[in-house]
């Protein structure tokens, strides 16, 4: 019986660097029957809604997505799609492991970063709960629940425990804002106790930021509501070559959406240019999922050894290769 996955490649680079990732997971021999549905900025414009049904209805069936990025418009529009795919599936965790890509150097070369950042992701400022009160004065409601905080708390720990990490920073805000942030830290507070092999550690949000730029080796597992993940998951792709090289994972209790950190670049789409490896790695997670390990694990070191070789490199990370080049490279190491 082959897997069901939905692939959603989205728009801008999406299309381009989803098809990349579809044409390398199939490369590995796992046996995938792809549903694929389109999710673009025009079609959720010609839908008149938030997140059309026949998404929704895809994932709920297959249960499992590789997505591509959507574009959302600034400063007015319809609210984020992604937003919303995340709340209406409950995907509460986001999952986004940071580590060097060996054969790639970048100004961190000389550490060893690998940390994995715990992001909430149904919450927080991103619940959407803006109000113009009177003209020119505009409120956003920034919502902490005890369920919400404790549940990737949970999660966050069950994996160090899995993954055999060390290491738990918690990261807040919670000396200004005491009540939002100080509840996400009692949360994260009564769930260490679960696990006293873990070592348990609190650091406050801007000198977090300082902290990875500076020493960006001494993080392990990062556990933050979704605002600071958001931010801090850019800076920390920043570390080890940039957004083209991250992966991430949105996973709830029922369903998984597997997508890369950054979004739809439309200063590059079109042009064949974009770097797959997120949305590969991204790719290599969800054949984890799937509970097709050693898959998952070939995936990973094809897409090694093309660094490895150097020659077929996208532009963002000092190379001269299409898309389509480093693709096929990556296929020529899994066959
Ligand atoms: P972005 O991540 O799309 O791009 C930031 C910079 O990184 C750009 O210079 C871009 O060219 C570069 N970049 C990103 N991915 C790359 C790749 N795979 N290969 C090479 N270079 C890459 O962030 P931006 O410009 O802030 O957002 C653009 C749109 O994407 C917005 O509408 C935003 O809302 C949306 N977005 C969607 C997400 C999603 O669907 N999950 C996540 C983040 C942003």
């Amino acid at each position: 019986m082959p897997h069901k996955v939905t692939l959603i490649p989205g728009d801008g680079i999406g299309p381009e660097v989803a098809v990349a990732a579809m044409r390398a997971i199939d490369a590995t021999g796992v046996d995938i029957a792809w549903e694929r549905v389109e999710l673009t900025a025009d079609i959720i414009a010609a839908h008149h809604e938030e997140l059309p049904a026949h998404v929704v209805e895809s994932i709920r069936r297959t249960r499992v997505g590789l997505k591509g990025p959507v574009t959302t418009p600034v400063a007015g529009g319809y609210t984020s799609v992604n937003v919303a795919l995340r709340k209406r599936l409950d995907l509460f965790a986001n999952v986004r492991p940071v580590r060097q890509l060996s054969g790639l150097r970048t100004r961190y070369s000389d550490v060893v970063i690998d940390m994995v950042i715990f992001r909430e992701n149904t919450e927080d400022l991103y619940a959407g709960l803006e109000h113009e009160v009177v003209t020119d004065v505009v409120t956003s409601l920034k919502v902490i629940t005890r369920t919400a905080s404790t549940r990737i708390s949970r999660h966050a720990f069950e994996y160090a425990r899995k993954m055999k990490r060390r290491r738990v920073t918690a990261v807040h805000k919670a000396n200004i804002m005491k009540l939002g942030d100080g509840l996400f830290l009692r949360c994260a507070r009564e769930v260490a106790r679960g696990f006293p092999e873990i070592e348990y550690k609190e650091l406050i949000v801007d000198n977090t930021a300082m902290q990875m730029v500076m020493r960006p080796e001494q993080f392990d597992l990062l556990l933050m509501p979704n605002l600071y993940g958001d931010i801090i998951s850019d800076l920390a792709a920043g570390l080890v070559g940039g957004l083209g090289i991250v992966p991430g994972a949105n996973v709830g209790d029922e369903y998984a959406v597997f997508e890369a950190v950054h979004g739809s670049a439309p200063d590059i789409a079109g042009k064949g240019i974009a770097n797959p490896t997120a949305i590969m790695m991204s790719g290599a997670m969800m054949l984890d999922h799937l509970g097709e390990i050693d898959a998952a694990g070939r995936l990973r070191s094809a897409i090694e050894r093309v660094y490895q070789g150097g020659s077929h490199l996208t532009g963002d990370v000092g190379g001269t290769a299409s898309t389509a080049e480093f693709t096929d490279a990556v296929v020529r190491h899994l066959s």
